[in-house]
């Protein structure tokens, strides 16, 4: 029988995403730093569960201990891609100033035996999980042969889509009562409640997967409904305003400076990352 000590050094071994309890004290040592709390995952039991995105298959996890019935965990990229010799690649082409051929990641940087499924693989038989692991690329895998499942998690992927629409609209193909999105998105000073979409070309934030579209919370909600979701709850939306100045500052400013209207109190323009429940 393996000892807690035993297992840790085992698992310290591996390059973990995530950070996930093993039990005893027994802790993988992820590199996610914005790993989204498990409080805004709904209630699970008894339900069947989609981890889209799934990685070392933290969520998965928690949901089929929270008594999912069953739970898939769904994940491409970072399963089989040989990330030093894709990093290389990236590398040269932020230095010639070209964008990365992403249709790479299916051929030349493609490792078929998925070393990067070994932490899921060593989570799933420490915690004699069940979970089931299907790798596919999910923009692209045939939705009838998935199926449909009573809760679906997209979580910090939609960002990473050059074509979120579409990928929302396959989320809820696949969705039989709510689908849970968490991803980058953008407060923009006073126009949060506008329907935008910031744009990066690809490679230009620099990141693994590539970023492309960072919403606000407005245009996440509207896509989810132009999705086919009929009722959008925002879980964490943007930063507050900061509080009003106080009443007597306010007297003196009063609402221009001079010629200089006084701009309403707001916080700064930033990044965050947002979740919805988009319901079918
Ligand atoms: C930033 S990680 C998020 C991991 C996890 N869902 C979480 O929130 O901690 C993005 C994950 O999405 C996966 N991914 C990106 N594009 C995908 C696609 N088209 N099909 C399946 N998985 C994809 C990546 O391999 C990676 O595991």
């Amino acid at each position: 029988m393996t000892s807690p000590a035993e297992l840790q050094a085992q698992a310290d071994a591996l390059a973990w995403y995530h950070s996930i309890d093993l039990g005893h004290g027994v802790v993988t040592r992820g590199s996610s730093v914005q790993e989204t709390s498990a409080d805004v995952i709904p209630d699970v039991s008894g339900r069947s569960v989609l981890d889209i995105g799934a990685w070392d298959g933290k969520f998965s996890f928690l949901a089929e201990q929270a008594g999912a019935t069953r739970v898939v965990a769904l994940d491409h990229y970072a399963w089989g891609v040989d990330w030093a010799a894709r990093g290389a690649y990236w590398e040269e082409c932020i230095r010639n100033g070209t964008l990365p051929d992403q249709s790479r990641d299916e051929t030349d940087f493609w490792l078929p035996d998925l070393p990067g499924r070994r932490p899921f693989e060593f989570a799933a038989a420490a915690l004699g999980s069940e979970v089931e692991p299907f790798v596919a690329d999910f923009q692209t895998v045939d939705l009838g042969g998935l199926g449909a499942f009573d809760v679906v998690l997209y979580l910090g992927v939609l960002y990473h889509m050059p074509e979120p629409l579409t990928c929302l609209e396959r989320v809820r193909a696949v969705t039989k009562e709510v689908a849970v999105i968490e991803t980058e998105a953008v407060h923009l000073q006073g126009l949060d409640h506008e329907a935008l979409l910031q744009f990066y070309a690809g490679s230009s934030l620099h990141t693994d997967f590539g970023n492309w579209y960072v919403p606000t919370i407005e245009a996440l909600r509207n896509m989810c409904r132009a999705a086919g979701f009929s009722e959008v709850r925002t879980i964490i939306g943007p930063p507050p305003p900061p509080p009003e100045p106080a009443p007597g500052v306010r007297l003196r400013l009063g609402r221009r400076i001079g010629e200089i209207p006084v701009p309403p109190p707001s916080a700064p323009s930033t990044n965050y990352r947002a979740v919805v429940h988009a319901f079918v």
